[in-house]
């Protein structure tokens, strides 16, 4: 068993370098099996989700080939299969776009039900409207997700909810479909868009990405390219949020400030001091935070996957916060760990009111799903003593080199492996 285990009280300081983002490239991955040829997927982040994609890629017949750390070429032309089992998607929510891609591809897709964190209910109901506008046949057979399709036509789908996954689903398997599909109160996420770039790169038709309609006019065939991952905002929103509650003063690279607007506002109304440069930005902090409400919205909205960092920040802020989840029914789990730490917490259904206390304490704490990790690793960077953050595997699945990263800037955490109740530092 791993954790981190994190002797909090420094401030970070330096650069750091932000890897691709993970819900672009989990979307882009599984679209390569729409191409004739193969891809080049460039900037992919090294991280649990990423590799748990690839190798579902390799035992559906793709050849996946590594030209770099961050660079791998995927040849789809021997896929023959259709069947993503329940061991192939486990722990997956992005299992789900190969509903999407293989529907694209074979007119035919099995995949187990998708997993990931655990938010509540986590239903899929408007991919499968979306499938089914399309012409596909949906059906659950022991346990799994079964759709087929004699032809998929393009149709209008209306999103009863914005969802990110449901759009991607419907751009994957429309867009090689006969005809004009349009999504309507599509999500906006910057992942959106960049999924649309790299079809379009590959001779797909689809206008509108970014906006709330999307346009996909089907083509026959698509050619594999060369393509760079945007780089990931929620990781870099991570790391500002690291300045900003470490009173730090940090330069993140390798982002895209457009993406980080909601970010960027919300860390200035608690004082902290941000300059946004082409491809970074700088966050400055000289004080304790001061309180700010935040609610999570689709993109452009604050995003729900900074809640949990933010929520820390504010737990050691002057005065009392109110932070409102607008997007997922249960993501105030972390809540119960911040608090053994000393945070004063209440949650009331999707709203936490947080009241800022000086200090946190160290405690062992539980990663209860992957941003609730990151915020853990946060609330262990300022706390007093060492914090000892357990079932990291679920940090794993969203951020490269976490160690590295915030040791460079100099926090002190380490990478723990306990085998038998013996405690040996892992080497690096
Ligand atoms: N929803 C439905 N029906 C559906 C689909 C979604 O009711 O068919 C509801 C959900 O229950 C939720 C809301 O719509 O209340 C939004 O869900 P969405 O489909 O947008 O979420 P997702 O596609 O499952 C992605 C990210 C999540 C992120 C959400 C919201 C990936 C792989 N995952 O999930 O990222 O929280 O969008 O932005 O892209 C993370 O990275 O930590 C993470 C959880």
């Amino acid at each position: 068993m791993e954790k981190f285990v994190i002797s909090g009280g420094n401030r970070l300081c330096g650069e750091v370098r932000i890897s691709g983002a993970k819900n672009a490239a989990v979307a882009i991955l599984p679209a390569v099996l729409l191409a004739d040829s193969p891809s080049v997927i460039e900037n992919l982040p090294n991280i649990s989700d990423v590799r748990n994609i690839l190798q579902v890629l390799s035992m559906l017949g793709a050849k996946v080939r590594f030209i770099n750390k961050s660079t791998v070429e995927i040849d789809p032309r021997n896929v023959n299969s259709f069947v993503v089992s329940p061991q192939m998607a486990e722990g997956m929510r992005a299992s789900s776009y190969f509903l999407g891609a293989l529907l694209g591809r074979m007119k035919k897709a099995r995949v187990a039900p998708p997993g990931g964190c655990n938010f509540g209910v986590r239903p899929i109901d408007q991919h499968i409207k979306g499938f089914e506008m399309l012409g596909a046949r949906v059906s659950f057979e022991k346990g799994m997700v079964d759709a087929r399709a004699d032809e998929l036509r393009g149709s209008s789908v209306y999103l009863d909810v914005v969802s990110v996954g449901a759009t991607i689903n419907i751009m994957l398997a429309a867009a090689k479909a006969t005809g004009l599909t349009v999504i309507e109160n599509a999500a906006r996420e910057p992942h959106i868009v960049d999924l649309a770039n790299y079809l379009n790169s590959m001779g797909a038709n689809i206008m509108g990405a970014g906006t709330s309609v999307i346009k996909i006019r089907g083509v026959e065939n698509l050619q594999g390219t060369t393509y760079s991952i945007i780089p990931d905002q929620i990781e870099a929103g991570t790391y500002m949020a690291a300045a900003v509650a470490t009173q730090g003063d940090v330069l993140i690279n390798n982002v895209t400030p457009k993406h980080l607007e909601s970010i960027i506002a919300k860390l200035r109304e608690t004082g902290a001091v941000i300059t946004e440069f082409d491809e970074a930005v700088r966050v400055t902090m000289d004080r304790r935070p001061r309180k700010c409400n935040v609610k999570t919205m689709p993109h452009p909205g604050f995003p729900t996957d900074m809640q949990p960092q933010m929520a820390t920040v504010l737990a050691i802020a002057e005065g009392t916060s109110i932070v409102t989840e607008g997007v997922w029914d249960n993501r105030f789990r972390y809540i119960e760990q911040l608090t053994l730490m000393g945070a004063d917490a209440q949650v009331d259904g999707k709203t936490a009111v947080i009241t800022g206390v000086e200090k946190l304490v160290a405690a062992p704490v539980k990663a209860v799903d992957l941003r609730a990790g990151a915020a853990m690793l946060i609330a262990g960077l300022v706390a007093e003593g060492e914090t000892f953050v357990e079932e990291i595997e679920r940090i794993d699945r969203g951020y490269e080199d976490v160690v590295e990263k915030l040791t460079n800037l100099g926090a002190d955490i380490k990478r723990v492996y306990y085998p038998d109740g013996i405690e040996i530092l892992k080497q690096a």
